[in-house]
């Protein structure tokens, strides 16, 4: 892995195989059985410009876990780059601070600005409508433990990808991973104007996958292992895009759809926040209950993917085993009443 994780174009198969086999070896610290104190010392900078719930935290929480301490900034408000400061001087003045980075920006391309400034390592946490690249490598490592516990193989699976295919930066960074794998099949579901962007497509071709587009739900989808939906990114629409309605159309991924189109073994992921106000059409609550749905085993996953980036990024993975101690505090068997047993 280079010196940060910006991107997932600097990943490899084998940096993503060895992050996956590192977050596996984290499960026990996640799951609150043992405890570490390996980043003892360190301190994370948690910088966010734009909304977020579960990213910072759980880069705050991961970082806590491994035994490190975190500062963090969240909006433009109470930055000083809301005095005009550059990313240039804010990154060199973080850098000074902490001994890892962590951030999000409303831009495409300001954290790779930001860590061009600094030698501390630096994660993007999500820049515009760029990429999101520890997301792509949780979703993955919940695909492949979802499939391990399915019995099913990545090489040929077929990966549908809807919703808002041009703006969220979780299913560019995630097709790009995905890439790097074995040929499967792709079906790329999203609304006219909100389309995956064609470089991502033909790279993702190149790669030898078979790659298919649609623009309706309604259409029948065979054999779909993975249904990935996202959630419409108004908020990075222009002014015109918010008056056209058709792109708001029906997207809902619900029981009905999941009865009718897929199987008892397809899985349901999301990156989350899910839109829960009415006329969103996103992911439906009528699936809470179901085993199928994925989203919250995905963001429990969070957490030994992202204690696995910092580990290999401060180069303490290695370190790990030998510290560690059994939790002393009480743990609940399951944390929400809604997780489906399976
Ligand atoms: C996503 C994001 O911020 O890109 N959320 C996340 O980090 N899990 C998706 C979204 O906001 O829709």
């Amino acid at each position: 892995m280079s010196r940060h994780l910006l991107s997932v174009d600097s990943l490899t198969r084998e940096s993503v195989d060895h992050l996956m086999r590192v977050a596996a070896r984290m499960e026990p610290i996640a799951q609150r059985r043992q405890v570490t104190r390996v980043l003892e010392g360190a301190v994370l900078g948690n910088l966010f410009f734009e909304a977020s719930t579960r990213t910072r935290v759980s880069f705050h929480a991961a970082f806590c876990r491994l035994g490190g301490s975190v500062c963090d900034t969240t909006g433009f408000t109470f930055s000083s780059m809301a005095k005009g400061e550059s990313l240039y001087d804010t990154s060199r003045v973080m850098s000074g601070y902490c001994d890892a980075i962590v951030m999000r920006h409303p831009d495409q391309g300001s954290v790779a600005e930001f860590a061009a400034a600094t030698h501390v390592p630096v994660i993007n946490g999500g820049d515009g409508p760029g990429e999101h690249p520890s997301q792509a490598l949780l979703d993955f490592y919940t695909i492949d433990k979802e499939f391990t516990r399915l019995g099913k193989q990545l090489a040929g699976a077929h990966v549908l990808l809807t919703g808002d295919l041009k703006y969220g930066r979780t299913v560019h960074s995630l097709i790009k991973l995905l890439s790097l794998y074995d040929p499967m099949r792709i079906t790329l579901v999203a609304p006219p104007g909100l389309e995956m962007p064609d470089y991502l497509i033909d790279l993702v071709a190149s790669r030898g996958h078979r790659v298919e587009q649609r623009t309706s739900l309604a259409d029948d989808y065979a054999n779909v292992d993975v249904v990935y939906t996202t959630r419409i990114q108004k908020e990075r629409f222009t002014a015109e895009m918010s008056e056209d309605f058709s792109l708001s159309r029906n997207f809902t991924v619900d029981r009905a759809f999941m009865d009718k189109r897929c199987g008892r073994d397809t899985i349901v992921m999301h990156p989350l926040p899910r839109d829960s106000r009415p006329d969103a059409n996103d992911l439906d609550v009528d699936l809470n209950g179901d085993p199928r749905l994925a989203i919250f085993r995905q963001t429990d996953n969070g957490i030994p993917v992202r204690m696995a980036i910092f580990a290999t990024l401060l180069q303490v993975e290695e370190l790990i085993e030998k510290d560690l101690r059994p939790v002393r505090w009480f743990v609940p068997e399951r944390v929400g009443v809604d997780d489906p047993s399976l």
